[in-house]
């Protein structure tokens, strides 16, 4: 099975990105941002995001759209400050581009400005990387 792993950080604290390194450092697979496009078709793609103003970010959604045919299934990765996944997100736009999405998926609360400080823990991070080690 061929895996890719996408992601999008937009906040100076980076935590998708951090979460992209820890699924990476568990998978051996690279992490790329979504503004790289899918060379191959992969069988399924670690889609991992973050929740801003109750929505997944407009690149997340054009990486998707660009990609679709390229992409066999999706697994979601996310924080939110909220404790809110971003599955039912994903799902709009999985469903509109015709793309398969798991229904598991990795979610744990994360810090924004004042609230959450220290979320995601390295736990939560070991944990991401157990989840994705489960997806391959
Ligand atoms: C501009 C902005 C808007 C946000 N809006 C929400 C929101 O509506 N609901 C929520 O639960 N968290 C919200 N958050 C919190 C983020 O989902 C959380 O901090 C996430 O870990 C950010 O990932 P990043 O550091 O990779 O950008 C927001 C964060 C930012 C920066």
């Amino acid at each position: 099975m061929t895996v890719a792993i996408r992601y999008f950080t937009k906040s100076k604290k980076g935590n998708t990105k951090k979460l992209a390194d820890a699924v990476s450092a568990a998978t051996g697979l690279k992490a790329e941002e979504v503004s790289v496009d899918l060379a191959d078709k992969a069988d399924r793609l670690f889609l991992i995001n973050a929740m801003y103003a109750a929505q997944i970010d407009p690149e997340v959604k054009a990486f998707l759209e660009r990609n679709a045919g390229k992409i066999g299934e999706i697994v979601n990765f996310n924080t939110s400050a909220s404790g809110k996944s971003t599955l039912p997100m994903v799902k709009k736009e999985a469903d509109r581009l015709g793309i398969a999405l798991s229904d598991r998926e990795f979610h744990c609360a994360a810090s924004w400005i004042f609230i959450n400080k220290g979320l995601p823990t390295d736990e939560d991070f070991a944990r991401a990387g157990d989840f994705a080690k489960s997806m391959l």
